[in-house]
């Protein structure tokens, strides 16, 4: 076979393997096999020096346009696989975007753990601190030592709930106000958020609730100290504008003692269903700390003097977003609750 018979024979079996290569692996062993160092062309080549000048340009030319031939089919080879495997790539993974996703949900603060909050932050600006007591508490910490008589109504079987080993389930935090007089000396300013039991269960009451308690004791402590205090709290909660009044009531803790009501939130005082058509909304109880209490504790009321208030926590959570059933707070619908998202 003369030279350039075996050039085109070349020529034909590379076009033949090339149309055949069906992976990038084998496209480079193609690719060796022809054009490489040691490869075929290479190898018909090594004769070349032998030949007439004349037949060794003629031959050298068509060598040269055969590599490049072959250069080029597999350069279109290269180009075809890769699309191949482009297009392979895509069907196989293909993306579903009618799929519905997977939905991770944010929280939502409960209200009233969030009015919680408020509320404690507002006394915490003002110098007080917290504490906090037991919900299983001593007869004796949440009633007698307060200055509540044996036969005070509060202690009847029908409102609190007492437990078989004596103890009860405390109805107020005022206890707390206890055991904080019997651990510190004064100046004390606390309050003390927590949970409440009292044996009720209607659109306005739940046998659980939240209170938050307050007390300040310390020398020369006045009634004009108690109002100050609960005015600045009043007007962060419900504005600056709030009406408020106080109430003489009853407390036996606190002489004297006080109701505070502010102007109806939902009518603005004209008077309506929330408000019993009276346009005030009790708020809170609250009063100097009775003598009696202070010698319980082991203060010395002469040297001493202070106040206390205790307040729903429900209630205000109920006229800060229009809820009308206590109930509702205690569910747990999650349709209810979505809706304090993004609501500190
Ligand atoms: N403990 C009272 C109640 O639960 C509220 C209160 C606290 C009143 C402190 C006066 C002083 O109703």
């Amino acid at each position: 076979m003369s030279l350039k018979e075996e050039l085109t024979a070349l020529k034909e079996e590379a076009l033949k393997k090339i149309s055949e290569i069906s992976s990038s692996e084998s496209l480079e062993r193609i690719r060796v096999e022809f054009l490489g160092k040691k490869g075929k062309l290479k190898n018909i080549l090594k004769t070349l020096g032998k030949l007439e000048p004349e037949q060794r340009k003629e031959i050298g030319k068509l060598a040269n346009s055969i590599k490049e031939f072959i250069e080029e089919k597999l350069k279109e080879k290269e180009k075809q696989l890769k699309e191949k495997t482009l297009q392979e790539k895509l069907e196989k993974e293909r993306l579903d975007i009618t799929l519905p996703s997977f939905w991770h949900d944010i929280g939502a603060s409960h209200p009233v753990m969030s009015t919680l909050v408020e509320i404690s932050e507002i006394f915490l600006s003002m110098g007080f601190s917290i504490e906090e007591g037991p919900e299983v508490e001593y007869e004796e910490y949440n009633f007698d030592m307060l200055n509540i008589p044996k036969d005070h109504p509060a202690r009847d079987m029908q409102d609190t709930f007492f437990l078989n080993n004596g103890m009860l389930l405390r109805t107020h935090t005022s206890p707390v106000q206890i055991r904080t007089m019997l651990k510190n000396k004064p100046p004390i300013a606390i309050i003390a958020p927590g949970r409440v039991y009292r044996k009720d269960a209607d659109p306005t009451h739940s046998p659980m609730f939240h209170q938050i308690e307050g007390l300040m004791v310390d020398k020369d402590i006045t009634f004009k100290d108690l109002k100050g205090i609960l005015k600045i709290f009043l007007e962060n909660i419900f504005g600056k504008d709030i009406p408020i009044r106080f109430r003489p009531s009853y407390f036996p803790f606190t002489e004297p003692s006080a109701e505070v009501d502010i102007g109806c939130t939902v009518c603005g005082g004209k008077g309506c269903r929330v408000c019993k058509e009276t346009g005030w909304l009790e708020i809170l109880g609250c009063g100097m700390v009775d003598p009696n209490v202070f010698e319980a504790v082991g203060i010395d009321p002469d040297e001493y003097s202070g106040f206390a208030f205790g307040l729903g926590i429900e209630r205000i959570a109920m006229l800060r977003y229009q809820i009308t059933d206590i109930r509702i707070l205690f569910e747990n619908n999650m349709r209810f609750n979505q809706q304090f998202k993004g609501i500190r």
